[in-house]
């Protein structure tokens, strides 16, 4: 059987983008496979500063996996930071990479663009991500068009490794999800986090209501575009076609039908969300941290013969 591995970073609340464009595709495709599927939390503290905030998004990450319908007994569910293997390795890479070809990085780049400061583990991402995926020597990655670069980023440091002390890992596959179109949010731009114009996943129906009806509308063209750019991902556009001529210019009926046809989708998922306690939280991530740690260890105890620190 092939191997999956994919993560998600607990920086924020899950909104349906990333249902859609990551939680969905996951669950359908995690079983054709020997399936990791990571909390990225060493990844968030590039842009994270708070404590409880950190600790309440880990665990929001481990509920979405299970209410979008992962098994954890079927999928090794674990915790980056749990694994020490992951940042021991990205120094390794650190190592072998080199500066100008991490200052390609769209991410590090699009952050000096806006005049921010990029800390040093924004600008040494890739590689940690490089070491989530190659440690296990994973075959399929499933990640949405944004990731692209961080897949070769990942081949790369195999290569590099490679060459310099002989063939220890696999150079996986990226496996873009991008059947899914990128979901606007309630502006019309990319649904994110970062942009605050998103509809969530698993919060209360009423806080799904108010972001619904918080999506921005113009009477310029012939339907509410916004509003229809959401509502294809949840009903045939077919139906749709009939309903947006019917409800001309209605944007309050339409927007209702939306939330009713989100809610549909979202509500036993919701429900399954809430009846996952912290403490089964703790249960998911310290078997499957375990169950991870057992395969970085034996890669790394091969790395370290490889390069020379096992004496
Ligand atoms: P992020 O943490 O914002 O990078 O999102 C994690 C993953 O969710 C991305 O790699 C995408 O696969 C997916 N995602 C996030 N936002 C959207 C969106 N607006 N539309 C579709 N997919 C998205
Ligand atoms: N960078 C990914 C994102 O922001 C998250 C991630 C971290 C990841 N490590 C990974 C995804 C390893 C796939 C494989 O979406």
């Amino acid at each position: 059987m092939q191997r999956l591995l994919t993560g998600l970073q607990p920086s924020g609340v899950l909104h349906i983008g990333n249902y859609l464009g990551a939680l969905k595709p996951f669950s359908e495709l995690y079983f054709s496979f020997e399936s990791f599927l990571m909390v990225a939390d060493y990844h968030a503290l590039t842009t994270l500063r708070q404590k409880d905030e950190l600790r309440s998004n880990i665990r929001d990450i481990v509920k979405s996996y299970v209410a979008a319908g992962i098994d954890p007994n079927k999928a090794v569910i674990f915790q980056q930071s749990r694994v020490q293997e992951h940042t021991e390795l990205a120094w390794i890479f650190e190592c072998l990479v080199t500066v100008p070809f991490l200052e390609l990085s769209h991410a590090y780049k699009d952050k000096l663009a806006k005049g921010l400061e990029a800390n040093v583990g924004l600008f040494n991402y890739p590689m940690l991500m490089a070491a989530d995926i190659l440690l296990y020597d994973t075959d399929v990655v499933p990640v949405g068009a944004d990731q692209r670069q961080h897949l070769e980023y990942a081949r790369e440091a195999a290569s590099k490794f490679n060459i310099a002390f002989g063939q220890t890992f696999k150079e996986p596959q990226a496996k873009i999800l991008d059947s899914v179109a990128i979901v606007p949010g309630t502006d019309g731009k990319k649904m994110s986090k970062s942009y605050g114009n998103t509809i969530p996943l698993f919060e209360p129906k009423d806080v799904l209501v108010k972001a619904v009806m918080s999506i921005v509308t113009d009477s310029s063209g012939e339907r509410p575009e916004n509003v229809y750019q959401v509502h294809r991902h949840f009903r045939a556009e077919a139906e749709l076609e009939s309903l947006y001529s019917a409800h001309k210019g209605k944007y309050k009926v339409l927007k209702e039908a939306l939330i009713e046809d989100i809610d549909a989708v979202v509500k036993p998922m919701r429900e399954k969300y809430a009846s996952i306690s912290d403490s089964d939280v703790a249960t998911i991530l310290e078997k499957g941290s375990a169950n991870a740690r057992e395969y970085a260890s034996k890669k790394m105890y091969d790395v370290r013969e490889k390069i020379g620190v096992s004496i």
